[in-house]
C-alpha cells in the first residue's frame, strides 16, 4: 500500500513537471518572433512593412517613384504626432479603370500618395471622434479632404469619388498606423467634382466582400501583422488543451492518493 502511494505521488510529480516542461517548450516560439523588429528597434521601417505584407507592391511603387515614402518615413521617425496611412491593395489598383492614373503628372501622383495619409497617428478607436470633424484634411493639404464615418467600429472612408472602408489593420502602434483599404482613394482636388453617377457600385460589393470576409473582426488594434497573430494562435491553443488534459490527470491521481492514504 505504501509503495503504491509513493508510485502515485511520483507519477503525479512527473506529470506536473512534464506539463511545466511542455509549457516552457511551447512558450519558446514567441521569442523567435520577437527578433523580427530588431533591425529597427527605434522606428518602423515602412518600406519593409509594406514589402512583407505582400499585396501593397503597386502602392509602394508609387510611394517610391514620387519619393513620398521618404516623407512618410521621416514623419514616422521624427514627429510626435505620427502618421496614419491608408494602403490600397494591388487589386485596388488593378481594378481601377476610370479615372485612370496614367494621365496624372508627377506632382498629381505625389498628391495622390499623400492623400492616402493623415499627418497624425489615429488608432481605430479615434475614428469615432474623427468622423465628427469630417471633412478631414489629409497629408496632401487643405482641399485634399476625406470624410470618415464610424459605424460601430467599422470605419467608412469617402473622398467623393471613392467610398470604401478600412478592411484591416496592418499596424497600429503609436506613432504609426497602417490600414488596408480595398480601393484607391481618388481626390476631388485632382479629378474634379463632376463625379460620374457611380459606375462603381457593380464592382463595389465583390471588391469589398472578398477581402472583408477574410477579416471581418480582423480589425485588431493590437495585431502587428496578420502572420504573427496567426502563429500565436497556432501556438497557444494546443498548449491550453495539453495543459488542461494533464492537469486533469494530475488532479485525478492526486484524489486517488488522498483517498488511499486517508
Ligand atoms: C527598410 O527595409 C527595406 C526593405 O526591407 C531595406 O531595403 C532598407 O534598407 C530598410 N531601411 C532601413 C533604414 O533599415
Ligand atoms: C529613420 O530611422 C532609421 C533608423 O531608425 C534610419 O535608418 C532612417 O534613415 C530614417 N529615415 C528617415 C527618412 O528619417
Ligand atoms: C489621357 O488624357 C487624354 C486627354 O485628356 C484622354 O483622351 C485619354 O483618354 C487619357 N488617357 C487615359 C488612359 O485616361
Ligand atoms: C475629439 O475631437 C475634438 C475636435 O474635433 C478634440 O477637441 C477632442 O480632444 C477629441 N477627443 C478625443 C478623445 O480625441
Ligand atoms: C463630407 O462631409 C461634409 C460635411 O458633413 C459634406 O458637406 C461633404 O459633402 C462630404 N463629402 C463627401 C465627399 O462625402
Ligand atoms: C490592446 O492592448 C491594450 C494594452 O496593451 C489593452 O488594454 C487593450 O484591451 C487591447 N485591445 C485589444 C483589442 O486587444
Amino acid at each position: 500500500m505504501k509503495s503504491t502511494t509513493v508510485f502515485l505521488i511520483t507519477t503525479a510529480v512527473l506529470l506536473l513537471s512534464s506539463s511545466e516542461a511542455k509549457a516552457q517548450t511551447t512558450k519558446s516560439p514567441p521569442p523567435s518572433l520577437a527578433p523580427a523588429p530588431a533591425p529597427t528597434p527605434d522606428h518602423v521601417n515602412l518600406t519593409h512593412l509594406l514589402t512583407v505584407a505582400g499585396h501593397f507592391q503597386t502602392f509602394l511603387g508609387y510611394l517610391e517613384s514620387t519619393k513620398v515614402i521618404d516623407t512618410f518615413q521621416n514623419r514616422a521617425n521624427n514627429s510626435k504626432d505620427g502618421i496614419t496611412i491608408f494602403a490600397p491593395t494591388d487589386d485596388a489598383f488593378s481594378s481601377l479603370k476610370q479615372p485612370s492614373l496614367s494621365n496624372l503628372t508627377q506632382d498629381q501622383l505625389k498628391s495622390l500618395c499623400l492623400f492616402h495619409s493623415l499627418p497624425r497617428y489615429y488608432s481605430l478607436a479615434d475614428f469615432k471622434n474623427l468622423s465628427e470633424s469630417s471633412p478631414v484634411s489629409t497629408f496632401a493639404g487643405g482641399q485634399y479632404t476625406l470624410n470618415f464615418t464610424d459605424l460601430s467600429g467599422d470605419v467608412h472612408i469617402s473622398s467623393g469619388w471613392t467610398n470604401t472602408r478600412i478592411s484591416s489593420s496592418v499596424l497600429s502602434t503609436d506613432p504609426v498606423a497602417l490600414y488596408q483599404v480595398n480601393r484607391v482613394l481618388l481626390p476631388e482636388a485632382i479629378f474634379g467634382t463632376n463625379i460620374p453617377p457611380m459606375p462603381a457600385p457593380a464592382p463595389s460589393p465583390e471588391a469589398e466582400a472578398s477581402p472583408a470576409a477574410d477579416t471581418p473582426s480582423g480589425v485588431n488594434v493590437n495585431a502587428t501583422s496578420p502572420s504573427s497573430s496567426s502563429e500565436q494562435n497556432k501556438n497557444s491553443s494546443p498548449q491550453v488543451i495539453s495543459l488542461g488534459f494533464q492537469s486533469q490527470l494530475f488532479f485525478a491521481v492526486l484524489s486517488v492518493v488522498i483517498i488511499m492514504s486517508g
